[in-house]
């Protein structure tokens, strides 16, 4: 065993394998690769793939023997790409950037100019690829990562394909694939096909950044490997659940992207559905990726088809006003730049979904989200059904809440309970106390680093299969397309920046005898 500068301490086992333990918890050392990313120059590449791989470099996450050769239309040199990363770098994390730490990456970074459509481009890219591979004693373990434009997605798969770049030959060759997967069933199924003509499903790493935050893997811990709570987590316990996902953003310079999107492709096709299936899911027997995918599958196809009769009762779109966040002015949505002054593209949704199996038969999940509300708050909140006899009714004049799991995704990252108890003193009053669980740290490994080392070691438990995809967007396709057409009223804006969200949201809710909770 060997203590590294960062303070983790590395064992070497059997094998040749590698370890690294950080705060009681060995992390494998994946073996040597070569990362190539496509689209390097662009914002993903350098605001979250380069930190995440310092990050990686600097807690010695990573082997010895790796090489990253960035990929894009732009024309550079290598210095001029590796000079490009190394301030992002140190924007990155202001303070504590380490040159020594930058200078192992950077040696390993290069560049090469690629024409995404041109066959031709990608046999100069291929010579390029295996010179690199060979000098730094990769093995043939390869990870093409996709930091593009949508649409450039399948003429890259298909000319990785089509110059011999996709078979696993010594190594493994795994290809990650960003969000957003398709915009619609129709879109999602071919891009399916294309991978599938080039890679087979093993070697397909699709991106979800929500399934990679520590707090959502702890969603499957917290249920299963406690068993106090599994009894209790089905219709005959469970009133409803909330899954509240805001923001305070506003959508930036991504209007190009954000004006085709909306909310509903934007955070509910992924990000929201999956919170929704893992807290919905069964046990899979053994903790395996295909066993948990399988059943977070099942619950997509237990998910009652939504009413296109009466889309209003299952969602209730908006789109912010001008207000105030966080103490400072900001526009309305139609005011920022590159959005149309009278776009029709909802900023928030609430959506209420049944899912109709065994366990959760009669149980509403609500779910919301939007840009530019009252604060940043991601969380899980399982709301249990009142008491079934009040015995204190002669002595207690007002009602008791009922028992809440809360599961914190983001700030404050943690769990708590809420239950009742007696306020001391003669008289009996009961108040609702919190028993509180908070992480209190900052998460060692943070959503990019993790998604990097799982591609690295094969573990796709974190990434979305693509039958998991299709059935996400099969539902919500009709759905959006409805709410989209021209003949559903829309009454934009209609909730303030800085608000909780339009009243039409609560009203989602006030119609069921229930309230969301406070944002
Ligand atoms: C992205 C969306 O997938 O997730 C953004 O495209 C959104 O619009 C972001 O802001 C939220 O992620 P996080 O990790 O900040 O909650």
């Amino acid at each position: 065993m060997k203590n590294t500068e960062s303070g983790k301490i590395v064992r070497e086992a059997m094998a040749g394998k590698k370890y690294a333990s950080i705060e009681n918890c060995e992390i494998e050392i994946p073996g040597p690769f070569c990362l190539v990313i496509f689209g390097a120059s662009g914002d993903l590449a350098r605001t979250k793939i380069m930190p995440a791989l310092y990050r990686l470099e600097r807690d010695k996450l990573v082997p010895e023997d790796f090489v990253v050769l960035g990929a894009a239309r732009t024309e550079m040199n290598h210095s001029a790409f590796r000079e490009l990363m190394r301030e992002e770098v140190k924007n990155a994390f202001p303070g504590e950037f380490d040159r020594s730490v930058w200078e192992n990456i950077s040696r390993r970074l290069f560049y090469a100019e690629v024409d995404y459509d041109q066959k031709n481009s990608f046999m100069g890219l291929k010579k390029k690829i295996i010179a690199l591979e060979k000098r730094h004693k990769t093995f043939g373990n390869r990870i093409y990562y996709l930091a593009v434009p949508p649409p450039v997605y399948e003429p890259v798969i298909s000319n990785i394909n089509s110059v011999g770049l996709s078979q696993e030959e010594k190594g493994y060759t795994h290809i990650v694939i960003e969000k957003p997967f398709g915009r619609d069933i129709e879109s999602a199924k071919k891009l399916n096909m294309a991978l599938e003509s080039s890679f087979s499903e093993k070697q397909v790493y699709r991106m979800d950044h929500y399934l990679a935050k520590e707090t959502v893997q702890n969603i499957l811990m917290f249920r299963f490997a406690n068993s106090i709570f599994e009894p209790l987590w089905n219709r005959t316990y469970v009133d409803h659940i909330q899954i509240t996902v805001g923001e305070t953003l506003g959508i930036g310079h991504r209007a190009g992207y954000y004006e085709k999107a909306g909310i509903l492709r934007d955070m509910f096709q992924n990000h929201i559905f999956q919170l929704l299936a893992l807290t919905a899911m069964e046990a899979p027997s053994i903790f395996e990726a295909e066993r948990v995918r399988d059943e977070r599958v099942k619950v997509f196809r237990s998910i009652r088809p939504f009413s296109l009769d009466r889309p209003e009762e299952v969602a209730v779109l908006g789109q912010y006003g001008e207000g105030k966040v966080k103490g400072e002015e900001v526009p309305r949505y139609r005011d920022e730049p590159g959005v149309e002054p009278d776009s029709l593209t909802p900023t928030y949704a609430a959506m209420k979904i049944m899912v109709d199996n065994w366990r959760w038969n009669g149980v509403p999940f609500y779910l919301r989200s939007g840009k530019r509300l009252i604060r940043k708050k991601a969380e899980i909140s399982v709301h249990f059904k009142p008491v079934p006899h009040l015995m204190f009714a002669g002595t207690i004049r007002e009602g008791i809440d009922p028992n809440t799991v809360v599961m914190r995704i983001q700030p404050n990252e943690g769990i708590s309970l809420q239950f009742q108890a007696k306020i001391p003193g003669t008289r009996l009053c009961l108040e609702p106390v919190i028993m509180d669980f908070s992480y209190q740290k900052v998460f060692s490994l943070n959503d990019y680093e993790r998604v990097l080392l799982d591609c690295m070691q094969g573990d796709q438990m974190l990434f979305v299969r693509g039958d998991e995809v299709e059935e996400a967007w099969a539902l919500l396709s009709p759905l959006i397309k409805k709410l989209e057409s021209k003949t559903y009223p829309k009454v934009f804006p209609n909730y303030k920046a800085g608000s909780t969200g339009p009243d039409a949201a609560a009203e989602l809710l006030i119609k069921d005898g229930r309230s969301w909770r406070a944002m």
